[in-house]
């Protein structure tokens, strides 16, 4: 099930399913009602799960677009069975189990009743039931492997009550696909992993990967610019000296995020440099010092040219975040451009 929630992590959610569906993924993941519907109005006919919290005036939106839904307390599970009984028709759902996230899901340790109350509802097909892991792409495996034996301890009920348990069974996201093949069951939830990021720095690597993704942008704008002559506003930066400067149309309005000012570097012509001056909304400054660039040179924001490179992983430690939320704020002004690798 890749999951193509926020945009597809930034790379486009309608283009991604499109590839998903021909490369033959049996189940989409997306988070909101909204991307399900999209992708159905673009013709993906590939089962769709919303992964996130629902509300109850959105059931039937779910039920007309056949979207599965996840129902994550007993209440919402009985609201999904009176608007399917109404509708007369059967909805599809995956249960959602809290093994320790405290976000949405009946708690492991209050699941029976949940459970039994899924078996009773009649409008209601229980197709699936899942759990999601906090802390699968850390190195200590503690809180992971607690969170599996929840889940796991949860699945033995249906032993006890002598009925069989859902199709699918599933809790893996990144982490847990490169840490933890225990946890796969019935099928796996890549996020990140699927784009070629890895979750997290300490994770371990035991799937290549290569980030799809590339951001680029050219020069529009070359300058000598003056010492003691700042730079863009605020005028947080000048030179003591004569420098040669580009200007490049991005910025954090494109997701390009403010407070990488002062850390940031693009690739030019083979070769990093520094983004000079505060990050604006629509522009950034590279200092090329005495080298040469000319309007219409590609700048390279992320990805690599020869052997120099800049990953999502330097863009999110120069914001002070974390890759995930590079990929999803690259605005939708920024063209995605598809090619086959
Ligand atoms: C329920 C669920 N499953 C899977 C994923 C994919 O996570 P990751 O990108 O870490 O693989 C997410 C994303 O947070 C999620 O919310």
């Amino acid at each position: 099930m890749p999951i193509l929630k926020a945009n597809a992590y930034g790379h486009g959610l309608v283009r991604v399913a499109q590839l998903m569906e021909q490369l033959g993924a049996d189940y989409l993941g997306v988070a909101v009602l909204e991307e399900g519907i999209l992708l159905r109005e673009k013709g993906i006919t590939i089962p769709i799960l919303v992964l996130g919290g629902i509300l109850g005036n959105q059931v039937p939106h779910f039920l007309n677009h056949k979207l599965t839904i996840t129902a994550s307390s007993i209440d919402k599970l009985l609201q999904i069975e009176e608007a399917a009984g109404q509708m007369k028709c059967r909805a599809k759902v995956h249960l959602k189990i809290d093994t320790g996230m405290e976000r949405i899901g009946v708690h492991y340790y209050s699941a029976e009743e949940f459970l039994k109350t899924s078996l009773r509802c009649k409008n209601v097909e229980v197709e699936g039931i899942f759990s999601h892991f906090a802390n699968s792409d850390a190195s200590d495996p503690g809180f992971t492997q607690m969170q599996l034996d929840r889940f796991k301890e949860v699945l033995s009920l249906y032993n006890k009550l002598s009925v069989k348990p859902p199709q699918l069974k599933h809790m893996a996201n990144s982490g847990a696909i490169l840490q933890v093949p225990e946890s796969y069951f019935d099928l796996v939830r890549p996020g990140i992993l699927l784009y070629g990021v890895y979750p997290s720095q300490e994770v371990k690597k035991s799937i290549k990967v290569k980030s799809a993704l590339a951001w680029k942008s050219k020069v529009v704008y070359f300058k000598a610019v003056k010492p003691e002559h700042p730079v863009g506003y605020g005028s947080t930066w000048s030179s003591d000296h004569l420098v040669r400067t580009v200007t490049v149309p991005v910025g954090y309005g494109d997701g390009y995020f403010r407070n990488m000012s002062h850390k940031a570097e693009v690739i030019i012509r083979r070769k990093r440099y520094p983004v000079v001056g505060t990050i604006a909304m629509d522009q950034i400054v590279v200092n090329i010092e005495k080298d040469a660039a000319y309007n219409e040179d590609e700048v390279i924001l992320l990805g690599e040219s020869d052997k120099v490179s800049i990953s999502c992983e330097d863009l999110a430690e120069w914001a002070h975040t974390i890759p995930y939320e590079i990929l999803t704020n690259i605005n939708t002004r920024v063209p995605r451009v598809y090619k086959r690798g």
